[in-house]
């Protein structure tokens, strides 16, 4: 009999102690597991208050006529995605810089958090300054800047008598991206290209020159140069380190259930639930892979499943341009979700 008690009263506290840890487990929830639901609040900001949206991603001026892919918002299935307070983070990181590393997709996300940080002041006074492959735009009253830096691959390419080469063991343009404050790197859409897609003629490791060799390949050889450069020259104390994950085109119908399709023109909802039937990317796979290399503390917007999701939210033909665009994002739209991520990771 005692025995038997004994025995039970170690159950409960096993089941008491595994409760405990289950609460405490779920304080660190999993924001990038969820669904995308209507919300009335969405979205951040009004299309046609943000000066700063390039034509390629104006999908309100440039006639799309459906609004409802504004009204959608990212549900976490454990818990809430904060909601971006600009005001406090322009207090919060006063006097810093934050800088967009990467291909026309980190200029998707750099536009969305000028636009969102623009909204929510009244009277703002703010300069913007572009040298080389830098923008900057610098809110002055809070001395904060929200820079970008226009890279496709992040190691270098170098014009030689040959031709262009890239360097995949190599990243001259760290000395700048190290001085700042918070860095957000992302590549990955240059890498497959050929013709005249292509920006590079060569590819060179160490004293090898090669004509091409598998994009996967070289795209994981960049990537751990991009690492090991994170490891040995960033202060992470000082400058913290994210990396956006792979953002998903939607130009095959078959993704999603709808055989036949070629692009995302017309496409008006998200897919529901939380799960992309053909799965993630080879690249994500690798991005995670290489982020795992890593000592130092790096964090992954993961936005590769919840922008799977969004076949709804590209510019499709939309644009200032006569192209069909179902690689970016619509501004307002998917990316203020990304920077609402962002804004989670950096300010909780
Ligand atoms: C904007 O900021 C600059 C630099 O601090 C200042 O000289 C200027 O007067 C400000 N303009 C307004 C309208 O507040
Ligand atoms: C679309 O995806 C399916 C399944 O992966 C594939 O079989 C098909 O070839 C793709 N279509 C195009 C046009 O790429």
């Amino acid at each position: 009999m005692g025995f038997g008690f004994e025995r039970t009263s170690f159950l409960w506290v096993a089941v008491f102690v595994l409760v405990l840890v289950l609460c405490v487990c779920s304080d660190g929830c999993d924001l990038y597991e969820g669904s995308w639901v209507y919300d009335d609040l969405y979205p951040l900001y009004d299309p046609s208050s943000c000066p700063f949206i390039r034509k390629e991603f104006d999908c309100h001026k440039y006639g799309r006529p459906d609004t409802m892919f504004l009204k959608y918002k990212w549900q976490p299935a454990d818990c809430d995605l904060p909601r971006f307070n600009s005001e406090e983070f322009l207090r919060r990181y006063k006097g810093k810089k934050i800088m967009y590393i990467g291909d026309s997709l980190s200029l998707n996300n750099w536009q969305s958090l000028v636009c969102v940080l623009h909204a929510s002041i009244s009277q703002p006074n703010i300069t913007v300054h572009t040298i080389d492959s830098i923008t900057a735009v610098t809110f002055l009253d809070y001395e904060v800047s929200v820079m970008l830096f226009h890279s496709l691959y992040l190691v270098d390419i170098e014009v030689k008598e040959i031709g262009r080469v890239m360097k995949l063991d190599s990243i001259k343009n760290g000395d700048i991206w190290k001085t700042m404050d918070v860095l957000i790197f992302n590549t990955w859409q240059w890498w497959g290209r050929r013709g005249t897609g292509q920006q590079w003629d060569y590819i060179q490791e160490g004293n090898m020159v090669y004509k091409d060799m598998d994009r996967m390949v070289a795209f994981q050889k960049g990537l751990m140069t991009w690492a090991k450069w994170v490891d040995s020259a960033v202060d992470t104390a000082k400058t913290t380190v994210f990396f956006q994950g792979i953002s998903p085109s939607h130009y095959n119908g078959t993704d999603w259930n709808d055989p036949g399709v070629t692009n995302c023109f017309g496409q008006m909802e998200p897919i529901r639930g939380s799960t992309y039937p053909p799965g993630l990317p080879r690249a994500h796979i690798i991005v995670n892979e290489v982020l795992s290399t890593i000592s130092k503390p790096v964090y992954l917007l993961d936005v590769t499943t919840l922008s799977q999701l969004r076949k709804d939210a590209h510019p499709s033909k939309y644009t200032g341009l006569n192209v069909m665009d179902c690689t970016h994002w619509c501004i307002p739209g998917l990316t203020d979700t990304w920077n609402q991520l962002l804004y989670a990771a950096l300010m909780t």
